[in-house]
């Protein structure tokens, strides 16, 4: 199988090293706009460089494509990709826009591959045991949930809340800040119609078709060698938290109030890091037809559309309705 990236900087590098731990899969083109970020990335895992897109589809002719540029280059490259013939694999946030996302989404079902959304924190270790007790019940029904987030992990935990609990939907949100506080190099061609990073201080509340109730707080002040994200659960049965889930130890701490003895264990610590090659090596297991964990096209815009309504609700004081049918 062979596999290409567009975009050699630090995304590039993760998706780059996952692919390169799987049997069967050669990572046979690398492309950059800057010429030495192509070879660099090129020659430390035996590919050919490029530095135009179109050129690198035609020479290659790829199964995979990962989208490692930032978002305002992801739509035009993932397009180009699926019109090639390639399963894609778009880093997070999908596109700049509702617009982008759903062009994305169309070429994907009309060439019939597969888009997904790097959203690398589904294979947290920890948060993979949670989904696995939520399923089979263990915890009882959950009722309140509550996160705190770094703002770079804030959509993250959007698509997190989805993955765990289900449909959203309606979202109360208040914040204090602008996006140009953030410090974050991504921002220019983003919609401003799209939160994607909170910045000091943000606060939303969050209604889902279950009727669970989250209620989701982010600052771009937290230090992500401390804080990334923290999850506290309440259910009919008791309380769970995964404290200080963080850079170095990404699966967090576990405290509950819950007699597990007789489930599965807690994971070990893993790096934040190590989330990257799981995701990539999910998404290969789904493009060739095994079962998989990965969050699809779909999913990466429903989360924009979370987004959006996020942003509406802190500009208008008022409760915002999601549509709950999936996006076509
Ligand atoms: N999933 C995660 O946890 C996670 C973490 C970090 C970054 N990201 C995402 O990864 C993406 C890239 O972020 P990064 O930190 O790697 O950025 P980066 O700046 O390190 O790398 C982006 C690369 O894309 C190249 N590039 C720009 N336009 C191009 C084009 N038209 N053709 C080819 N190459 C082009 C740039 O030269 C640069 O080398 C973003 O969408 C970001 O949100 C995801």
């Amino acid at each position: 199988m062979k596999v290409a990236i567009i975009g050699c900087g630090f995304a590039g590098m993760m998706h780059a090293k996952g692919y390169s731990q799987l049997e069967g899969v050669k990572i046979a083109g690398c492309c950059d706009i800057v010429p030495e970020k192509a070879r660099e990335l090129a020659s430390r895992f035996g590919a050919e460089a490029f530095n135009d897109l179109e050129e690198m589809l035609e020479v290659i002719r790829p199964d995979i494509v990962s989208v490692c540029t930032l978002e305002k280059d992801h739509a035009f490259a993932a397009m180009a990709a699926l019109k090639s013939g390639a399963h894609v694999l778009c880093e997070k946030m999908l596109a700049s826009s509702l617009d982008e996302a759903k062009a994305m989404v169309q070429t994907a079902k009309e060439k019939g591959k597969l888009l997904a959304t790097q959203f690398n924190y589904r294979h947290i270790p920890s948060i993979r045991w949670l989904k696995s007790l939520l399923s089979d019940g263990v915890l009882g029904e959950p009722l309140l949930v509550t996160l705190q987030t770094h703002s770079y992990c804030h959509h993250h935990s959007v698509d997190l809340l989805r993955f765990l609990f289900g449909e959203i939907v309606s979202v109360q949100a208040t914040m204090r800040g602008e996006r140009s506080e953030v410090p974050y190099k991504g921002w220019e061609g983003i919609s401003d119609d799209l939160l994607y990073i909170p910045p000091k201080a943000f606060g939303s509340i969050l209604h889902f078709e279950s009727g669970l109730i989250a209620v989701v707080a982010g600052s771009f002040l937290h230090q992500l060698d401390d804080l990334m994200l923290e999850l506290n659960l309440v259910t009919a049965k008791g309380r769970l938290s995964l404290r200080r889930m963080r850079q170095g130890n990404i699966c967090g701490d576990l405290d509950t109030n819950l007699d597990l003895s007789g489930a599965p264990p807690f994971p070990e610590p893993v790096p934040f890091l190590d989330t990257f090659p799981l995701s990539v090596q999910n998404f290969v297991k789904a493009v060739m037809g095994e079962p998989a964990i990965f969050a699809t096209g779909d999913d990466g815009l429903k989360a924009m559309e979370i987004e959006k309504a996020l942003l509406t609700a802190v500009r208008t004081g008022q409760i915002i309705s999601l549509a709950t049918k999936p996006p076509s």
